[in-house]
């Protein structure tokens, strides 16, 4: 039986503009290519979940907008199940979003209808309750996504957190989390530490929530749990065109695996989940756009089995 993976999370609806440089405060650049493209951390990683083979079930909310339509089409079109979708009056939520040629990145949301979802309901229960794992984000707001946890912790589905955007967070979110993932920044921010090196950061992170996974751009990924387990995987090398939703992909990857391996904190395990969901990072940045970019089942397998094949 396939992995069930319920989020509760953002849409957007991304504008998206190339140039050869990412500007400064107060400049103005000319840009190339400007595209239209389904986003949202919480909808990318449902629909990476979904590509990656999972069941998956979406819970959040768009407008009654031409962006809303489209989003959750696209949501629909990638297998998505999406009865936990809300359409609420007003606008969609929107990202705007530059991409440089070195394919570095800046985004700004304009959260739109992802900020009505502050209250979900026994269908919303019912739907977390059947999955396997539970992916949450912060682009919603904070008491939706501390309830969810709460109704995971309870009905024992696992509860693996994407703390993006980066934020400080409260005890009660941090006591339901099962499995942090972050990258640098975010572990900085969360942990309210000055950044330093991985080791440093996963140690001040598991004070806080009993797993951490830390995700290290193209210098692949690390993992620390409180039972003392440490690994540390290296990305496939690929050449990036955009980064956009190369977190999402990771993330929605590792839930999968997570979930097909059942939880298991064994080494062999982790390596495993970490190495997949590396391969989907690497895959979704090597293709421009969100939702657009994120690899299928059979397109991570490929890029994960050329990069790891023959690794102990
Ligand atoms: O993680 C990438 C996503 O962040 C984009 O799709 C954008 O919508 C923002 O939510």
């Amino acid at each position: 039986m396939s992995a069930r993976v319920a989020v509760v999370g953002s849409s957007n609806l991304d504008l998206v503009v190339t140039a050869s440089r990412l500007p400064a405060p107060g400049e103005t650049v000319l840009g190339d290519n400007f595209r239209t493209v389904p986003g949202g951390k919480g909808a990318n990683q449902a629909v990476a979940a979904a590509r990656a083979g999972a069941a998956c079930d979406f819970v959040g909310a768009v407008g009654d907008d031409d962006f809303g339509t489209r989003m959750r089409a696209s949501l629909v079109d990638a297998g998505v199940d999406v009865r936990g979708l809300r359409t609420v009056a007003g606008p969609s939520g929107v990202a705007l979003i530059a991409v440089d040629a070195n394919a570095e990145n800046f985004i700004v949301v304009a959260p739109g209808a992802n900020g009505t979802l502050t209250e979900l309901d026994a269908d919303d229960r019912a739907t977390i309750a059947a999955a396997d794992v539970l992916l949450l984000q912060l682009e919603v707001p904070l008491p939706a996504v501390i309830r969810a946890a709460h109704w995971a912790r309870a009905d024992g589905t696992t509860v693996v957190l994407n703390a993006a955007p980066a934020a400080t967070l409260p005890t009660e979110l941090l006591d339901l989390v099962d499995v942090l993932v972050v990258n640098e920044h975010e572990a900085a921010v969360v942990a309210g530490v000055p950044s330093g090196d991985p080791p440093v950061l996963l140690d001040a992170l598991l004070k806080l929530v009993p797993r951490v996974v830390l995700t290290l751009g193209a210098r692949g990924a690390a993992y620390a749990d409180r039972h003392g387990l440490r690994v540390t995987v290296p990305a496939p090398r690929i050449e990036a065109v955009d980064t956009t939703a190369a977190g999402d992909a990771f993330t929605g990857a590792l839930a999968v695996g997570w979930a097909e391996r059942g939880d298991a904190g064994s080494e062999d395990a982790v390596t495993a989940s970490l190495r997949w969901a590396c391969a989907a990072g690497a895959a979704c940045a090597q293709r421009p756009g969100a939702s657009t970019a994120l690899p299928d089942r059979p397109a991570i397998d490929a890029l994960h089995d050329a990069t790891y094949r023959g690794a102990p």
